[in-house]
């Protein structure tokens, strides 16, 4: 029987799952926060939600952002999903027609370049560098390319953990609005940062710009809470409010939503994200070690917050070829090419920091120098 998305292998260290682990998943928090709200009005939580989302939870978030993410927003301004992959889901429905060409980072997320693709629209990759997305010829590019939408993830980029500076943001906003182009930003690893606290939220934007951000409590809190938010402007907040999916089942995940603002009210996130940025940044110094030391020619660069490691292969060597051995001797990683629109990027591989403790981690990384010692030989 399987609970879980992923079952960890006990005999695979799969350094490749972007998920946290077990031990870092804080159900001590959720039964406080479930007592706290079933006493109070646990009723109200089990019937259909508000279709924005409940105004409590959104009251207690706005708040929760104000201290994480740069900016203080109207809490009218954000709306309520079951995560951020749900929510991408239903803004490609509502606002992007079917067909259209839609941009994104090279590389991005793997897994929502396979929900674009099941709305079957036109992906067609931007360049990125150290920084995220390069602005330089971009608003050329995009006249160009006519895109119903742009989705990148601005902070702490999966995979590459970039974070796209100040002046970019500000530059793209600026492009998009021009342009009257839709700009998605995926912020899930925002309050992740372990060494860099990075530019405010691209939520600053949503009432002068079109521009859309989605927000997550799994990363943060725990995955199978499928809890999340979308800010945006006033239009857009309508049309969501108003779509057909929340005209029949009301407001998304409200049970949970009740529980993540007993979790907020009480003061509990914030100490639970202080505790993972902690481990995380201890994580990050052992996995660099061991990578320096057991995997000679690999280069990246050190992780300032998210989950990830992007490494590249020295020698051309292409990371996808390598897998069947990696996964024969104990090891797991996601090549390059997963994260790329046009099968390029096949010398570059992902490894995450979250699924493991340090030590479970740093023997990952020498089975992935044996991997890579036996692929030179
Ligand atoms: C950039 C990005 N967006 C969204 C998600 C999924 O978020 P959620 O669990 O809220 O759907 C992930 C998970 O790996 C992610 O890396």
């Amino acid at each position: 029987m399987q609970i879980a998305q992923v079952d960890l292998r006990s005999d695979l260290i799969d350094l490749g799952i972007g998920q946290p682990g077990l031990p870092l998943l804080p159900a001590d928090i959720i039964r406080q926060a479930a007592d706290h709200r079933m006493a109070r009005d646990g009723h109200a939580y089990l019937q259909y939600g508000a279709e924005q989302g409940d105004g409590w939870f959104r009251e207690a978030l706005a708040t929760f952002i104000s201290r994480t993410h740069g900016f203080a927003p109207d809490p009218e301004r954000l709306f309520v999903t079951a995560g951020a992959s749900q929510a991408l889901d239903l803004i490609a429905t509502l606002f992007v027609p079917a067909g259209s060409v839609v941009c994104v980072e090279e590389p991005s997320y793997h897994l929502a370049l396979n929900s674009l693709r099941d709305h079957r629209f036109q992906l067609e990759s931007l360049p990125t560098d150290d920084d995220g997305l390069i602005i330089d010829g971009l608003e050329a590019r995009l006249a160009e390319l006519r895109p119903a939408m742009l989705y990148l993830i601005p902070t702490f980029q999966n995979p590459t953990g970039a974070t796209l500076p100040a002046e970019r943001r500000e530059r793209l906003v600026e492009i998009a609005r021009r342009l009257d182009l839709l700009l998605v930003a995926d912020e899930v690893y925002h309050p992740l940062g372990t060494d860099l606290a990075p530019p405010a939220s691209f939520g600053r934007y949503v009432n002068e710009a079109p521009v859309l951000t989605l927000g997550s409590f799994s990363k943060i809190l725990a995955p199978g809470l499928r809890l999340g938010w979308v800010q945006g402007g006033a239009g857009r907040i309508r049309r969501m409010v108003e779509c057909g999916l929340l005209d029949s089942g009301g407001g998304l995940n409200p049970f949970v939503s009740g529980l993540v603002r007993s979790v907020l009210e009480l003061d509990l996130l914030e100490p639970h994200l202080e505790r993972l940025t902690t481990e995380f940044r201890a994580r990050i110094g052992a996995m660099a070690e061991v990578l320096n030391r057991h995997c000679p020619g690999v280069t990246f660069s050190l992780p300032r917050g998210g989950y990830f490691f992007w490494g590249r292969l020295p020698d051309g060597l292409d990371a996808s070829a390598l897998v069947p051995r990696a996964n024969a001797l104990g090891v797991g990683f996601r090549p390059g090419a997963l994260f790329s629109t046009r099968n390029g990027l096949t010398d570059r591989f992902r490894l995450s920091f979250a699924p493991y403790d340090t030590d479970t981690l740093v023997e990952g990384v020498r089975r992935l120098g044996r991997v890579l010692d036996a692929g030179r030989r």
